[in-house]
């Protein structure tokens, strides 16, 4: 008898892997990896592995894989990356159709066996996979979420920091908006500390930093042959702390919205803060004229997004 969390992890890939590592060498609680039937080897491999380096390092949680939706029975947090990634040259709204039905049938398991779980999807297009995870589940909007402007933001935050020459932890920078091409990099909301970007850098290095903000993922596909692990896993374990130990974090995520930045319904990425009511506020801050048309140019992306999922 465990009286510890379970952290189901769907999609036992490249971030599954990670998100394990991350979520037991943080003791979140028992991780189940989930993959299909022709996959449950991964699975399973990964987390023997994962075991077994927590054996050496003195971590208590227990990492599982499997291929049977059962085992997911009253986990706290569900954490999707089923799906395929991206391949050099595809942007992420190539893989709507692929994915979309992957989602789907996620979704219809985690509504089967995780009734009360905490969804953080990572699977792309996001903003349409966030979308349809809460369509499928009927799970309230608070309790399904995105991961995408933790780690747009935290690509920006390490470009600048570099740019800068300060430490990494001494930037605050913020990108919103859809997960994709349209994202926002708000630079009137980036300090170091308090003290605004623009007067650390020139124009020129700044509008670079964002264009390559935008497309640092794009930016890894390329190098890699494959999407980014690493810091996509970071930032949904970001989340999956923040609500299972309250943290009351304030992360960019992907959130439903009804109203704010005057868009309502669809899913887009925006500040929130994430308690163990999941999604407990949207954090509306000032944006420029011109930051707030690039977010609307964002959120009409998304709605397009939308509306061909729902033709799908
Ligand atoms: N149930 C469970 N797992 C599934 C299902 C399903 N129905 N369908 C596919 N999978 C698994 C695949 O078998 C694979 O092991 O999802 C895993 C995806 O892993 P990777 O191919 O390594 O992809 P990864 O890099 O982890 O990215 C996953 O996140 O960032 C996004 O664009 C990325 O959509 C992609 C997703």
């Amino acid at each position: 008898m465990t009286s510890r969390r379970k952290i189901a992890l769907i999609g036992a890939g490249n971030i599954g892997g990670e998100l394990a590592s991350l979520a037991a060498r943080k003791e979140l609680g028992d991780v189940v990896l989930v993959d299909i039937p022709d996959r449950e080897g991964v699975a399973k491999g990964k987390a023997l592995d994962i075991s077994q380096a927590l054996a050496l390092e003195g971590y208590d949680a227990s990492v599982t894989g499997t291929s049977d939706y059962a085992d997911i029975a009253g986990a706290a947090v569900c954490v999707v990356t089923a799906g395929v990634p991206r391949k050099p040259g595809m942007s992420r709204d190539d893989l709507l159709s692929i994915n979309l039905k992957i989602t789907r049938s996620v979704a219809a398991q985690i509504k089967a066996n995780a009734p009360d779980a905490f969804v953080i999807v990572i699977s792309n297009p996001l903003d349409a996979m966030v979308f349809e995870m809460q369509k499928v589940t009927g799970f309230s909007q608070n309790r399904v979420v995105g991961m995408a402007g933790a780690l747009d933001s935290a690509r920006f935050q390490h470009f600048l920091a570099d740019a800068i020459g300060v430490g990494v932890k001494e930037v605050q920078a913020l990108v919103l908006g859809g997960h994709g091409d349209t994202m926002v990099p708000v630079l009137s909301h980036c300090t170091v500390n308090g003290v605004p970007v623009s007067t650390l850098i020139g124009k020129e290095e700044l509008d670079a930093i964002v264009e390559r903000t935008k497309f640092g993922g794009g930016e890894i596909v390329k190098l890699m042959g494959t999407s980014a692990y690493v810091a996509p896993a970071s930032g949904a374990i970001a989340m999956a702390e923040s609500y299972l130990r309250d943290q009351k974090r304030l992360l960019p995520c992907a959130a439903w919205l009804t109203g704010q930045y005057g868009h309502e319904g669809i899913y887009m990425g925006v500040p929130v803060v994430i308690g163990s009511d999941g999604v407990e506020r949207i954090i509306e801050v000032e944006l420029s004229a011109d930051e707030k048309a690039l977010l609307d140019n964002s959120a009409n992306h998304v709605s397009e997004l939308l509306g061909a999922a729902s033709k799908l």
